[in-house]
């Protein structure tokens, strides 16, 4: 664990902040879809860090600037919500593996990123990699309402192209970004199958992008939600089936070669990371998982924070975790 000192944590919507965080210590880079696990309160309570994705990082003098979106949804982030400029908050990262928008054998020609909700955090940073590739690129951005739509001048300054989408028509066009989705493949910029999905958000929206991507025929790279303990591959508390007509050795290996570039490239670690204690909840134990996961072929368990964040969508068993996740 690292410790940061806040600079700022504003509100940006209900339940919408942005913690900005500053180290005098260098934290090199993070690749778009790592995280940071972060002990939000003093010594044991809650006991167990939150996994917050990075929204910005990048070197202020020989330091690091270090910034999180974060919705307020239950006790961890309403601890963080308290937090005050001056307040020191201890975080673990960058964490796991990010979006691989290279493709070097048969570079992409386009990028489309589906966000619902919170599930925005990890596009600024891959916005900004594709825009500084000269990759075109596209926003697709959902929420329930205008009241959720937060961002989205940080994006209009990428100079992406950008829809937003919400579900009551309160803002952007009525529907669900899915929809948004369909429309984009099928718009004749790119042809599909050099078209990446990069999706974020909840579990039901992840699962029809990366079914509107399938039948497209264009890949797709997501990133699901679960809860995590230890943030370090040894408690289990994040895994998530594996597709049985999926034999890959965890991750998206064979399908990312590097991570453009950045920190974070697969199988490695940056940032901080050390092992910690793991494996005990504090506010409710982990789900009880086999403890056969390892990453490793034929393994039916992928543990999201050490072969994900991000997956290839086709890894994922949608319909067992629909069953029982
Ligand atoms: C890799 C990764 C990156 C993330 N990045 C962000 C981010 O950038 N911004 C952000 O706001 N959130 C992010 N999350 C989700 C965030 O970690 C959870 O919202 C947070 O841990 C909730 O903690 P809490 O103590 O406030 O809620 P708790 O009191 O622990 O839980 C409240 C309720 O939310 C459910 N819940 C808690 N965590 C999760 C979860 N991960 N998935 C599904 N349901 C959950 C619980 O089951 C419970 O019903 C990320 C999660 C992962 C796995
Ligand atoms: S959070 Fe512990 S193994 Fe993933």
């Amino acid at each position: 664990m690292h410790t940061w000192r806040v600079e700022a944590n504003e509100c940006l919507a209900p339940r919408f902040y942005r913690l900005v965080l500053v180290s005098r210590r260098s934290a090199g880079g993070a690749a778009p879809g790592q995280f940071y696990m972060v002990r939000v309160g003093r010594g044991t309570d809650p006991l167990l860090p939150r996994p917050l994705a990075v929204y910005g990082m990048e070197a202020r003098g020989g330091g690091a600037r270090l910034t999180f979106v974060y919705e307020v949804i239950g006790r961890g982030t309403g601890i963080l919500r308290e937090k005050a400029p001056g307040d020191e908050v201890e975080a673990l990262g960058p964490l796991g593996r990010g979006f691989a928008w290279h493709r070097p054998e048969r570079p992409y020609a386009r990028v489309i990123m589906v966000a619902g909700g919170i599930g925005l955090v990890p596009f600024l940073l891959l916005g900004r990699r594709l825009t500084e590739a000269g990759l075109p690129a596209l926003y697709l951005y959902g929420a329930r309402t205008h009241r959720e739509v937060v961002l989205v001048e940080d994006f209009r300054a990428l100079g992406v192209g950008m829809r937003v989408y919400t579900e009551d028509g309160s803002l952007g066009e009525k529907g669900l970004v899915t929809a948004g989705l369909t429309a984009a493949l099928a718009d004749g910029t790119a042809a599909p199958e050099d078209t990446l999905v990069c999706a974020c958000g909840p579990w039901g929206m992840l699962e029809a992008t990366a079914t509107v991507a399938r039948e497209a025929g264009a890949p797709c790279q997501g990133s699901p939600e679960r809860r995590m303990a230890c943030g370090m591959g040894a408690c289990l508390s994040c895994v998530v089936r594996r597709s049985p007509g999926c034999a890959g050795d965890g991750g998206i290996e064979g399908v990312r070669t590097d991570t453009g570039g950045q920190t974070g490239a697969p199988g490695t670690r940056t940032g901080d990371a050390e092992p910690n204690a793991a494996g005990r909840a504090d506010d409710g134990p982990p789900d009880a998982k086999p403890t056969s996961t390892t990453g490793i072929k034929g393994d039916p368990w992928l543990r999201t924070c050490q072969e994900g964040p991000v997956f290839a969508t086709e890894e994922i068993d949608w319909e067992a975790e629909r069953g029982g996740a």
